[in-house]
């Protein structure tokens, strides 16, 4: 994970990476650093354990001059989160100063060769085996920055994304990639790389993606020269315009980016519609549909991958897909996809879901289904990452940057877009009738204001949270379309509020969890008026049979839940297969509100990091 940062130009650097790493602190805050290349030459390095603001502390007394420099906020994989484990490293002669994002998979042998070199090593990171290897290659071979930290490169295997800074030299920075994204700003006079467009935003709307096993020249006074790192040939520069504003990253009023995230679903679903619902409802369109629309009558079978938040709304979608295109979809995990000698032919078309498009499980799903010959298909948030530019066609589900760690909108947005995308292949295969398109896609019109309706719930759900800060344990259950919304609402529990809790299918709560059943265990049930309604009636009998307390989530018109829950929510009706959609909203208010009454950091939740671009 980790984010990095860095700039040359003619402001104060500090200032530009420190607002940098704040906006890259999603995906880590374990540490943060920051080194700095003063005019005179001289080579600065600060570091910190904890997120930025700790790092900010130990600089406020000190005026750190330089208008270049790089910056890191980590999520350790290799080495204790602590002052020393921080990056930026430096090399042994303290010349180099480097951040990276990744894991140096051969770290361990390099490191034996560089000891016998007379190297010794301060740190417990794989990341400073790297830089002093660029310092060993530089010395040895007598050459520049550039063509050390090539040599170096071709000698790692693992992933990185990296910036390198030398002191006596306050004109260059050297970055590469691979595995791991890196952007490039291009300004007036000035230049900016981070892990994502973020801390770009607001600075220039002129961005280079830097593709696979690629390296750049960052220079005070010559254009940006962009090669590939293994033979060393020029890249053409491929400039894209970024459309993100300020206010879209800033919290908007709220208290957290979650919060802000949960209520700005009403209009991330109206953009992740816009366009896609066509002739009064008639139609759906999805263009990467449409252009590949051969494969998408031929397909044979359908495997969608992803991780997390994402998996679960691919199962609400292989549900959506089976009904809507009678094919078969199996899901999988793509952490274990990757592994598992997966049977996929050219036949085959192969989804891969992520928000952040930079999930290196995923990713390496991806390139083992093009590799078998499948026609891989994105469904993805942010625009221009690495997902989305190595896939053959796909989706964006156009919610706007997501910031707080625990997945929400991006959640919402994946489950209509797998919507759109069974009803659009359902059309294109004759497999649905028209009706049943009109009544769906007419109701994802109407999504936006079912959702504002829905929020109404919050104050409910605030005062029923604080009942429940007690708990150790949770159950949610679901049936149907709602078993995979059970277990994104525990997940969503679990990662902010360290609360344990288990997403089971309803009717499987009999054959053990039932045991866990008491007092001191709720369950949240998801009970729509929909065709398992009565089954899980049954569900709520058995759990308050047994001393449990249990809040109902069902539909406005339902009023005899009410004699059994202890506590209802009600939502408003909307088509079975967009449940998911509108319960993922009390959900997603529940453990939040519970989180804040434990006192957590719910943007920051302990160990997570935004975008999981480590295995
Ligand atoms: C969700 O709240 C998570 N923090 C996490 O499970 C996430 O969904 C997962 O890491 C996948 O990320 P992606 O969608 O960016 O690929
Ligand atoms: N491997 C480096 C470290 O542990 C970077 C980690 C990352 O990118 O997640 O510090």
């Amino acid at each position: 994970m980790c984010g990095i940062v860095g700039y040359i130009g003619y402001r104060k650097a500090q200032e530009v990476l420190l607002q940098g790493l704040h906006r890259l602190e999603y995906r880590g805050y374990d540490s943060a650093g920051i080194a700095v290349v003063k005019e005179d030459g001289t080579l600065n390095i600060y570091k910190a354990k904890g997120k930025v603001s700790n790092l900010e502390t130990i600089m406020a007394d000190k005026e750190v001059e330089g208008s270049i420099g790089i910056g890191h906020t980590r999520w350790a994989t290799h080495g204790e989160p602590n002052d020393k484990n921080a990056h930026p490293h430096s090399s042994q002669s303290q010349s180099l100063a480097m951040v990276h994002n990744g894991t140096i998979e051969n770290y361990h042998i390099l490191k034996k060769a560089l000891i016998k070199h007379g190297y010794t090593f301060s740190t417990e990171t794989d990341t400073e085996v790297l830089v002093q290897l660029i310092e060993y290659i530089k010395a040895t071979n007598k050459c520049n920055l550039f063509d050390a930290v090539r040599e170096a490169l071709l000698q790692v295997v693992g992933a990185y994304a990296i910036a390198v800074i030398e002191k006596g030299n306050p004109d260059t920075i050297i970055v590469a990639r691979k595995s791991s994204p890196l952007v490039i700003g291009i300004g007036e006079n000035e230049t900016f790389i981070a892990s994502d467009a973020s801390p770009i935003v607001g600075f220039t709307d002129k961005v280079v993606y830097l593709k696979e096993n690629e390296m750049a020249v960052i220079s005070r006074n010559r254009p940006l020269q962009i090669s590939s790192i293994a033979d060393n040939r020029p890249s053409k520069l491929d400039i894209q315009r970024l459309r993100v504003s300020v206010e879209q990253l800033e919290k908007g009023g709220y208290d957290t980016f979650m919060l802000k995230e949960i209520f700005e679903q009403p209009e991330t679903l109206k953009d992740c519609i816009r366009g896609r619902i066509v002739e009064e409802g008639k139609r759906v369109i999805l263009s990467g549909v449409i252009e590949n629309r051969e494969r998408f009558i031929h397909a044979n079978r359908i495997v969608i991958v992803a991780c997390g938040t994402s998996w679960h709304a691919a199962l609400i979608g292989k549900r959506v897909i089976q009904e809507m295109c009678q094919l078969p979809v199996e899901v999988e995990y793509a952490s274990e996809f990757r592994y598992g000698n997966p049977f996929i032919t050219d036949q085959d078309i192969v989804i891969a879901i992520s928000q952040s498009g930079e999930t290196a499980d995923t990713l390496a799903a991806i390139q083992l289904a093009k590799n078998k010959g499948a026609f891989v298909y994105g469904i993805c948030n942010v625009v221009g990452a690495s997902i989305p530019r190595n896939t053959d066609s796909g989706t964006y589900i156009h919610v706007g940057p997501e910031i707080g760690v625990a997945s929400t909108k991006a959640f919402t947005g994946q489950v209509t877009v797998l919507t759109l995308l069974a009803l659009c292949m359902g059309q294109i295969r004759q497999t649905v009738q028209p009706e049943k398109v009109e009544e769906i896609a007419q109701a994802l019109l109407k999504m936006p204001d079912t959702i504002r309706e829905t929020l109404k719930l919050n104050d409910d759900i605030r005062r029923l949270a604080k009942t429940f800060t007690y708990a150790h344990n949770f159950l949610y259950l679901g049936r149907g379309y709602n078993y995979p919304t059970a277990l994104e609402g525990a997940l969503k529990l679990k990662e902010i509020s360290y609360i344990h809790a288990e997403g089971y299918p309803a009717a499987e709560m009999k054959h053990g969890p039932i045991a866990l059943i008491d007092a001191e265990m709720p369950s949240v049930i998801i009970a729509p008026s929909d065709s398992l309604y009565d089954k899980i009636v049954g569900n709520v009998q058995q759990i308050k049979s047994r001393g449990g307390s249990v809040v109902a989530i069902v539909n406005r018109g339902n009023t005899a839940m009410a004699q059994l829950a202890d506590y209802c929510l009600k939502i408003p009706e909307v088509p079975e297969c967009l449940t998911p959609i509108v319960i993922a909203i009390p959900l997603q208010l529940l453990a939040y509100y519970i989180a804040i009454y434990k006192g957590r950091d719910v943007d920051r939740p302990r160990n997570l990091a935004k975008s999981v671009t480590v295995e």
